[in-house]
């Protein structure tokens, strides 16, 4: 790897994974992250890496992966060798109300770099375009049981429907052209950089402003979260040692229910404010579900922790509290975020039960 473009490289994991490569790895080359910088893309999640290595190691172009003439340049112009494709309209809510941006962006958009990649690489097989997934793919679990890399598609949103998709080209251009693709499906994300429209960074900055916290339907769909820089390591591993054409599964190996997790942080934020422990949870307000709210995801990593010898490093108990301490620490990146669009689209789009 010498060139890696970066796809989605401003957002939440995006931005992770780029200073994971930088500060964790031993990677010496170039890495450009292509970012159409939407509503969600904050160049700012990037300024210490920009501040170290723009211009030299770190480059950014402010493209849409739908742009067929603007990747194939980027292609050319950095003779590109890998691809981490991160970019995605990513917040199932937001599909739900306007699926035509998760159409666009992640199917016609995946299938523009799939072509490019095709087009610039050929035949060569020491190139890599890594694609990345979600477990929401696979629907949705009873009580019991895990989502594996051989559980099949059932996806129920217009988001998931989307991603389902683009895996699904993915998979016809192995198939089809022999391009070399590996691809990974990961479970709920958190961390610092996340979006305060995805569940934690919302409870996070709700508490702050002491505003209601939102749980749909009764609280008890359960999720498996994955403390961000362990989705980071798990991709570089993948990039470095997975097996070309395979697909591999990343999980937390931490399942909850929603009103858990609301919990969780009601009580860590009312320790941070000398309060007391139930403090934050008069906030809790029941709203209505989200339509169609997959129950339970539960995902099997073992593949990826056998195979290849990834492992978690950081526990939902440490992560979660490292999660907050970051948010209580970064003022100013809260400010500039909610200064945007996002403030009133969250205030607009849910309502009391
Ligand atoms: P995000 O919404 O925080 O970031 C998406 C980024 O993509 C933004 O910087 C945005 O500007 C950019 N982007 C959107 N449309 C674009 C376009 N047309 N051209 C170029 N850039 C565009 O998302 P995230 O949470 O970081 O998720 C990244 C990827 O990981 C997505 O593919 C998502 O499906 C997948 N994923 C996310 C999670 C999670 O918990 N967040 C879990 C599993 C998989
Ligand atoms: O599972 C992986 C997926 O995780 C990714 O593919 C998506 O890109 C990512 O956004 C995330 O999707 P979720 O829908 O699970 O994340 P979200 O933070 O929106 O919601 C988490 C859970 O919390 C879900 O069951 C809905 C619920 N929720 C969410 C919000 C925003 C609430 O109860 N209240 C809220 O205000």
């Amino acid at each position: 790897m010498k060139a890696i473009m970066v796809t989605g490289g401003a957002g939440f994991i995006g931005s992770n994974f780029i200073r994971y490569v930088f500060e964790k790895t031993d990677f010496q080359g170039k890495i450009i992250n292509v970012d159409k910088l939407t509503y969600a893309g904050n160049p700012e999640n990037l300024s210490d890496i920009a501040a170290k290595f723009s211009g030299s190691r770190y480059f950014f172009e402010q493209t849409d992966i739908c742009d067929k003439e603007g990747i194939a340049n980027i292609f050319k112009k950095y003779d590109i060798d890998t691809v981490v494709h991160f970019a995605a309209e990513s917040h199932v809510d937001r599909s739900i109300l306007g699926p035509k941006d998760f159409i666009e962006t992640n199917i016609v958009g995946t299938f523009n770099l799939l072509e490019n990649a095709r087009n610039y690489w050929g035949d060569r097989k020491d190139v890599r375009f890594h694609h990345i997934s979600t477990d929401e793919v696979y629907g949705s679990l009873g009580e019991t049981g895990y989502f594996y890399e051989t559980t099949p598609y059932d996806p129920r949103s217009p988001y998931s429907a989307s991603k389902a998709s683009s895996d699904h080209l993915v998979e016809a251009y192995k198939h089809t052209y022999g391009l070399p693709i590996t691809k990974s499906n990961c479970s709920n994300n958190y961390g610092p950089y996340h979006f305060p429209e995805k569940l934690i960074p919302l409870l996070i900055l709700n508490i702050l402003a002491e505003k209601p916290l939102p749980v749909y339907g009764d609280g008890l769909n359960v999720r498996d979260w994955l403390y961000v820089e362990d989705h980071c390591s798990a991709i570089y591993t993948i990039l470095t040692k997975g097996k070309v054409g395979e697909t591999y599964n990343i999980g937390g190996e931490n399942e909850r229910t929603n009103i858990e997790i609301v919990n969780t942080v009601c009580e860590i934020m009312a320790e941070k404010h000398g309060k007391e422990k139930d403090f934050y949870k008069k906030l809790i307000t029941f709203v209505k579900d989200r339509p169609g709210h997959d129950r339970r995801y539960a995902i099997n990593c073992d593949k990826i922790k056998s195979e290849l010898g990834w492992k978690q490093s950081v526990n939902f108990e440490q992560g979660i509290r490292k999660t907050v301490e970051w948010y209580l620490s970064n003022a100013q990146w809260i400010k500039n975020v909610q200064s945007g669009e996002y403030k009133n689209w969250i205030n607009k789009n849910y309502e009391k039960r």
